[in-house]
């Protein structure tokens, strides 16, 4: 390490000391020397008048104060201090960057062959010298300047106002943003594409064009993007009254992006993961996921851009909210129960075992030392949790009310996470005093519950008591506000009746102590409890079910979740003790009940196919390792892959049968035919273990009129090993090498390939003409998936997983920090795993921590891991 990092702490918030009301931005546009000349109105705030500005691998040209040279300023590592400043002046600064060089993807750089930028988190200082903080709202002005044959679509936020054409064949187009923004929020692109265009008017009758850029040729792929971002506008206006507010609606679709998208104010940049589509290319999961996050960056406009940050620890306050309004309109669209299964698992399985990691994080923070390791599965999904607990509490009425109180507080500002409950608590009355915790507590609760039935008082009693575990970054935890919503069912499956002294309760309960008793009035007969219903907490719940009491939950629970639930739950009981028998040298037993109750799911004629896919799904490795303080790997592996084989072999004609049945002629996306595939292929999933599961594959490949079901069949061949997957891997290959996009799904299946020469496969395909390591989609793909998907051959003995990974992380080091830093994130979990696997990964974090060039990014997470 050069210089060792430091870290930033909530606590020493300050306001800036001068605002900047007017940025005027002019791009040279060159491959390795743009140059960059950007005027600024500034404004002392404070006492002080010496200016810091921020500024990263960019070369300072000029600096100006009222149009004269300023040569009063000290020029720091990563800094730039301006001294002896008037009270109000005009700064012009003239920076070169090199875009071509910027492997990072951070700041200005080159992707594929066009320009474009990602400033968020605090890449515009690799831009330009600035005060890059989201808490300095300054309007834009930007001139774009570049060559008019490779570039003729020049891009950046707001309304078009001008253009021209210069003498030496470039011409430029200057563009204005009447929203003030913060710097993170700037965006410019520039390149030749195709563009779909459509409009739509919004509530109040405002025209809005829309645009969507793409590589050419690519245009047949971005229907779907358009189709979710009309559905998105609308959406938006119905459930939150809330309207677009500019004329013009730009996404830009490009191949080298470090994250999903980004919702830089009216000219969004996706990575082309989530535009690209059609169903020769793109998966039903794809589709949904390009609905999700096209969603997920125009809701952005309000929760994010209208309102934004006052500082990068308040980051849940627009991430944890648009995922929450993302995952709303996905269910309002869709199927709710889906969604809220597949949002569930994601907290379960990976955001519970970051939090039990080193680096476990309340949703706010309190220290960071790279913003980028911040963008986590617990900012933004716990933080979507937190908020839809509130939602919970306040109902929908009272969460609107809110909403409402909150932009007519804070619009055109920069807000606090404090600012949006204190919102919800003033508009709504419910107070929210201890609920505010989950904003500074890190850890899963766990809620345990026992119960007790007096027949003579008629009376059942819950009691409930809640722990949450000390983590890394925290010792103390205090008792959290949970709402805990219950149901009690009779034996016939009718649903009792919530009565406290004599008064109706509802259904969420208010978890408030460390312990806690609830006490049920006028119980005719003991029931069965129906706990934390729809995931009304992200906690854990301990309680001990009976095999009869979760078979009677799959069947009769009135919620569709709490049917999966109870299912999920059953399956676990026999994970577990079939993990100890394993353990012991016994042999994995699974009750004939449990293959009746899941017979009674797959032949179900009153739920919805996608539903029944859903409950069909057995726990991943990941999350039942998560269940572990201790993970067995291969025992771990061995039950789930025996159970899987069970039941397949159980019900082998049934799964035939189902599998037959919705077949479909041809491919539409409605939620039906997604439904009908999503069951179809989990049946293959399972007849993939049969004896008959290699015929079964290479007939739907075979078949196949759609990638969904081709990649479902060769999904089935790599997890099953069956010998008709090297033929379809080959033949897909063949078939789709020149396109990336497509062929990450196959380098993922690369990745997961079970065999034991797994390692040298990947190698070899590190060599193949559509990977490289410089694309984060490629290397995420490939590289992730093993480290993350493919836990028996990465915890191999041998330690050669763990080598490789340091090898890749080295690289990624210098070329993307960022990338490298999410890619690290198993390896960081070291402590959970034997002795030996422990002191081989040790070995890996210890080379990254000793390189003398070590990212901040991989700097914080691997001493984070380090002191554990
Ligand atoms: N704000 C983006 C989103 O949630 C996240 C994002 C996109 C991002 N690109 C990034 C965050 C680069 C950090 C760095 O949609
Ligand atoms: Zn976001």
């Amino acid at each position: 390490m050069a210089q060792t990092p430091t870290a930033k702490y909530r606590k020493d918030y300050q306001t800036p000391s001068h605002s900047i009301s007017e940025i005027d931005l002019t791009f040279d546009l060159y491959d390795q020397a743009t140059t960059v000349t950007a005027i600024s109105t500034v404004k002392q705030l404070g006492e002080q008048n010496a200016l810091v500005l921020d500024g990263e691998s960019i070369e300072l040209k000029s600096l100006k104060v009222n149009g004269t040279d300023w040569a009063n300023y000290t020029l720091l590592d990563s800094k730039l201090e301006i001294k002896d400043l008037p009270e109000q002046f005009e700064l012009s600064i003239e920076t070169l960057v090199n875009p071509e060089a910027n492997t990072a993807l951070e700041g200005l750089y080159k992707s594929g062959g066009a320009f474009c930028t990602q400033c968020e988190a605090e890449g515009f200082r690799r831009i330009t010298y600035y005060l890059d903080r989201p808490d300095v709202l300054a309007k834009y002005t930007t001139k774009v300047i570049a060559d008019k044959q490779q570039y003729p679509y020049l891009l950046s936020n707001g309304n078009r106002v001008a253009d021209g054409d210069l003498t030496d064949g470039r011409h430029w187009v200057q563009w204005q943003d009447p929203h003030p923004k913060p710097a993170y929020l700037f965006a410019l692109v520039a390149g030749d594409f195709d563009v779909l265009r459509d409009q739509y008017k919004t509530q109040s009758g405002r025209d809005v064009e829309l645009e969507i850029f793409v590589d050419k040729g690519n245009l047949d792929r971005a229907n779907h993007a358009m189709v979710s971002l009309i559905n998105s506008m609308k959406w938006d206006e119905e459930r939150f009254g809330l309207e677009y507010d500019l004329d013009i609606y730009m996404i830009v679709a490009v191949d080298f992006f470090n994250m999903g998208a980004m919702e830089n104010k009216g000219l969004n940049v996706f990575n082309s993961k989530y535009v690209l589509a059609n169903e020769q290319t793109a998966t039903d999961t794809d589709y949904l996921g390009i609905e999700a996050v096209i969603g997920h960056e125009y809701f952005h406009n309000w929760t994010g851009n209208r309102v934004t940050c006052r500082d990068w620890f308040q980051l849940s306050l627009k991430e944890g909210l648009t995922v929450f309004r993302d995952q709303e309109f996905s269910s309002d669209l869709g199927s709710r129960a889906v969604n809220r299964i597949n949002n569930v698992r994601i907290i379960r399985g990976p955001q519970f075992a970051e939090d039990a990691s080193p680096m476990s994080h309340p949703i706010r923070p309190e220290k960071v030392i790279e913003m980028n390791n911040f963008y986590t599965l617990t900012v933004y999904e716990k933080g979507s949790e937190v908020i839809r607990m509130m939602h919970t509490l306040l109902g929908e009425e009272g969460f609107q009310k809110g909403m409402k109180l909150y932009f007519e507080r804070h619009d055109g500002t920069a807000a606090t996470c404090e600012d949006f409950v204190s919102a919800m608590e003033d508009a709504s009355g419910v107070d929210l005093a201890q609920f505010r915790l989950w904003y500074s507590q890190s850890g899963t609760p766990t809620l345990s519950v026992s119960s007790q039935y007096d027949s003579e008082a008629n009376t059942y009693t819950l009691k409930v008591s809640q722990h949450t575990e000390a983590t890394q970054d925290q010792s103390e935890k205090q008792a959290l506000h949970i709402p805990f919503d219950v149901e009690l069912y009779d034996s016939k499956g009718q649903v009792i009746a919530l009565q406290s002294n004599g008064q109706q309760l509802d259904n969420v309960l208010n978890v408030t102590q460390s312990e806690q008793t609830f006490i049920f009035e006028n119980v005719q007969e003991k029931p069965v409890p129906s706990m934390l219903r729809e995931f009304s907490a992200p906690v854990v719940l301990d309680y001990g079910y009976s095999d009869d009491e979760l078979i009677f939950l799959m069947v009769h629970a009135k919620n569709e979740f709490a049917r999966w639930d109870a299912g999920q739950m059953l399956l676990a009981k026999y994970i577990k003790s079939n993990v100890s028998r394993v353990q012991n040298g016994e042999s994995i037993e699974l009750a004939e009940s449990v293959i009746d109750a899941f017979r009674g799911v797959l032949l179900s004629e009153s739920l919805e196919p996608a539903f029944i896919a859903e409950m069909m799904a057995l726990s991943s490795h990941n999350e039942v390792s998560g269940w572990y303080k201790q993970v067995d790997v291969d025992s771990i592996a061995m039950v789930l892959k025996t159970i899987k084989v069970n039941i397949a072999e159980a019900l082998e004609d049934e799964l035939k049968a189902v599998y037959n049945h919705h077949a479909q002629e041809s491919y539409t996306i409605e939620h039906a035919a997604i439904g009908k595939r999503a069951l179809r292929n989990i049946c293959l999933s399972y007849l993939a273990f049969t004896s008959e599961g290699n015929q079964y594959a290479q007939a739907q490949y075979q078949k196949a009129n759609n990638m969904t079901d081709t990649i479902a069949a060769m999904n089935a061949a790599n997890s099953a090993k069956l010998p008709c997957r090297s033929t379809l891997m080959d033949d897909y290959s063949e078939k789709w090498k020149h396109d990336g996009l497509v062929m990450d799904k196959w380098f993922a299946l690369q990745g997961t390939n079970p065999a034991d020469d797994v390692l040298s496969i990947i190698k070899d395909t590190m060599n193949h003409e559509a990977f490289s390591l410089k694309n984060p989609n490629r290397t995420r793909s490939l590289i992730g998936a093993f480290l993350n998907m493919n836990p028996v051959q990465f915890h191999a003995k041998s330690g050669a997983g763990y080598q490789f990974a340091g090898e890749i992380l080295r690289e990624l080091n210098s070329s993307n920090p960022q990338v490298a830093s999410r890619l690290i994130d198993p390896l960081l979990k070291f402590r959970k795993y034997d002795d030996e696997r422990q002191s081989l990964i040790k070995k890996e974090l210890e080379s990254l921590q000793s390189l003398d060039n070590l990212a901040k990014d991989l700097f914080e997470k691997v001493n984070k891991a380090l002191e554990s």
